[in-house]
């Protein structure tokens, strides 16, 4: 039972409540206000969430957001809401239509991508299909037909565009691209962004999150919005942006989420009975990312590091990506207890101050820590949803039910936050979130 608010029953009635009112007819918005359209990380967390209230609407959310899949296979990170408003930079800004020769016909997206984290939706709305009888899982079996090939598609395109070099790390141009925008992690690479000429903008983020200190800084959208202009002066070419991007780092984070979703999406495929040379792909991408992702970490401590391609530096950072290794696994066996440790140290979910036993975006001992702002320091409901569904699957059931129990805990005060601060258990930024009611679903399912 929670320690304040909302009891289970009623927090699980509030969550698909809110799923409801956020359900724009085949997509659900990510937030309300803040995020009017359909974001790809959110849409797949969101169709975990939707999965145990009804299959068959979990399909058509990633129905809806393979509809938008690029022709080269990249799934853009924003597909947008038709004749919806209030988001900057929206369809005109990417101008992806009139530039990028692979972006769909009859629908509007950006012209970047997000993490990879589509197949663990996959595979819950089979899970569910299979709980929920004949016909329900006739519905998950005839999405698994009709999109493999997509969903394949995909991650061939990630393995092979934003892996150049073979070696296991996928390569990001924006820091929307990790999911994670102002984490501390892309300071260093950030700051060799020099943004040059800007079309005028206006910010409509800081319309719905009054507080300027829960989002980005004004400094950081210049680059964010320059680094647009980067890509439309390539007109969006793969192959062009690997020397046009003044910002390109390999993602460790986004690399251990591949290399798992790689693993999942096999799994399925021998489940049932995919093309043998899809499976055998999916199995070499998940093995090669993997040891990509080992190939960062310390000796000692095991946590993994981001690189940034232009300074040929590495990227050590006290945040969420250093965990990477825990999603993937790979690490050898006593390196895994010492990182492990650290995630339920004291610099982590044990910090003596935190309101709750989740994992804070950056550690609170981290000179980079700020509490209420964004990617820098608050805790995200939805990683702690995946830290803890990924520790299930690595068979640490203890640890993933700690997780799943203090998240709980946490979003008992019903807001269902984008964010939290760590100390105070203040919600922030976005209320309504969709993923947060997802991960809260998913939990109580
Ligand atoms: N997260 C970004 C935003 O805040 C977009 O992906 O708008």
């Amino acid at each position: 039972m929670p320690d304040r608010g909302f009891t289970h029953t009623q927090l699980a009635a509030r969550a698909a409540y809110l799923l409801r009112g956020n359900d724009l007819g085949t997509m659900t918005s990510a937030a309300p206000k803040l995020y009017p359209h359909m974001w790809s990380w959110d849409a797949a967390f969101v169709a975990v969430g939707l999965a145990p209230l009804s299959v068959e609407r979990a399909v058509v959310e990633l129905d809806t957001l393979l509809s938008a899949q690029w022709s080269n296979g990249m799934i853009p990170h924003i597909v947008f809401a038709n004749g919806v408003d209030g988001y900057f930079p929206g369809p005109s800004r990417w101008a992806v239509s009139e530039l990028a020769a692979h972006a769909p016909d009859g629908v509007q997206t950006s012209g970047i991508t997000q993490p990879p984290v589509h197949a663990i939706a996959v595979q819950r709305i089979l899970d569910h299909g299979r709980r929920h009888g004949r016909s329900t899982r006739a519905v998950a079996e005839e999405f698994l037909d009709r999109r493999w090939a997509d969903l394949v598609r995909w991650h061939r395109w990630l393995a092979r565009a934003r892996d150049l070099e073979g070696n296991g790390r996928i390569a990001l141009y924006h820091g929307w691209e990790s999911g994670m925008d102002n984490s501390p992690r892309w300071d260093a690479a950030y700051a060799n962004v020099v943004p040059g000429p800007i079309p005028a903008y206006l910010r409509e983020d800081l319309v719905h999150v009054s507080d300027a200190g829960q989002r980005p800084t004004d400094a950081e959208y210049n680059r964010y919005l320059w680094l647009l202009e980067e890509m439309k002066g390539v007109r969006y070419n793969d192959e062009e942006l690997t020397t046009a991007m003044s910002f390109a780092v390999e993602d460790v984070f986004v690399s251990a989420v591949f290399s798992l979703s790689c693993e999942v999406l096999a799994v399925i495929g021998e489940e049932h009975s995919r093309p043998h040379a899809d499976v055998r792909d999916l199995y070499g991408w998940a093995e090669r990312f993997r040891r990509g992702v080992i190939a960062t970490t310390d000796e000692r401590t095991g946590a993994a590091r981001d690189f940034d391609l232009r300074s040929g530096k590495w990227i050590a950072t006290e945040t969420l990506a250093m965990f990477a290794p825990l999603l993937c696994g790979g690490l050898p066996r006593a390196t895994e207890l010492a990182l492990l440790r650290t995630f339920e140290g004291p610099k982590f979910c044990g910090h003596p101050d935190l309101r709750y036993a989740v994992p804070p975006s950056t550690s609170p001992v981290s000179k980079d820590f700020r509490s209420r702002e964004y990617w820098r320091g608050p805790v995200w409901p939805v990683m702690t949803w995946l830290y803890s569904w990924a520790f299930a699957r690595r068979g640490w059931a203890e640890r993933a039910n700690m997780l799943r129990a203090e998240g709980l805990r946490q979003a008992a005060d019903g807001s269902f936050a984008e964010y939290y601060e760590p100390f105070t258990g203040e919600p922030l930024g976005s209320m309504q979130q969709s993923w947060t009611a997802a991960a809260v679903l998913d939990w109580l399912g």
